[in-house]
């Protein structure tokens, strides 16, 4: 059995397992931190949506509670001006090339980043930010799913559920910066590459930029 420690999270005094990371004990006590590019399973996490962070006592500057270890007596808070800030500016950075036309989206109302907006009381549609609006063709090549490039936001889970859970490695990161996107090897349809239509990568979206068909009404 795994050694705990006590932690707080938001004043609610909490048990949990050591070698364990704060964002998945949070969620598993129902305390809520946004998040888009965790996984449980990963060793180490890339931490590269920036939507986790907390504040702990005695560190002076905000974490990311995806990549850190609870520890005996960690003193932790979801919410601050300083987080809601961070959070707020990353989430809004994100949306700035999301394809927002929720209406037409198979992931309407199960869309984490519903999810995320009505949480933190943040719109969807801001003007904070330049709308860099992307145009990718929808590859539908597959028989009973399709992939909105412009809806995805690179999370990372369906390259993961491909890779570790599917054992496949059809689709992968590709380029930098602005550019940067989940497709197969030389861009080719899913249909004419190694995929095994095996669903995985689509139940791991936590948007709707894979998506079942059938989904779509
Ligand atoms: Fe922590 Fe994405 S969940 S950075």
């Amino acid at each position: 059995m795994s050694e705990l420690v006590k932690i707080t999270i938001d004043d609610r005094e909490i048990e949990a397992r050591v070698g364990d990371k704060l964002l998945w004990t949070a969620l598993e006590n129902d305390i809520y931190i946004p998040h888009l590019c965790s996984i449980k399973d990963e060793k180490r996490p890339n931490a590269s949506c920036r939507l986790c962070f907390v504040e702990i006592e005695g560190v002076d500057h905000p974490v990311t509670s995806c990549t850190r270890k609870v520890e005996e007596g960690m003193v932790v808070k979801t919410r601050s001006q300083r987080i809601d800030r961070l959070v707020k500016t990353g989430f809004e950075l994100l949306l700035s090339d999301h394809d927002l036309k929720c209406a037409q989206c198979a992931a309407n109302r199960k869309c984490a980043l519903q999810t995320i907006a009505k949480e933190r009381r943040i719109k969807l549609r801001q003007k904070r930010f330049k709308l860099i609006e992307r145009d990718y063709e929808i590859d539908d090549s597959p028989a009973e799913f399709a992939y909105n490039r412009s809806r995805c936001v690179l999370c990372g889970q369906c390259v993961w559920a491909d890779r570790e859970e599917a054992k496949v490695g059809a689709i992968g990161f590709t380029q930098r910066g602005i550019n940067r996107a989940v497709t197969t090897f030389e861009e080719i349809p899913l249909a004419d590459s190694i995929c095994t239509e095996c669903h995985l990568c689509v139940d791991a979206c936590p948007v709707g930029a894979l998506y079942y068909k059938s989904d779509l009404k």
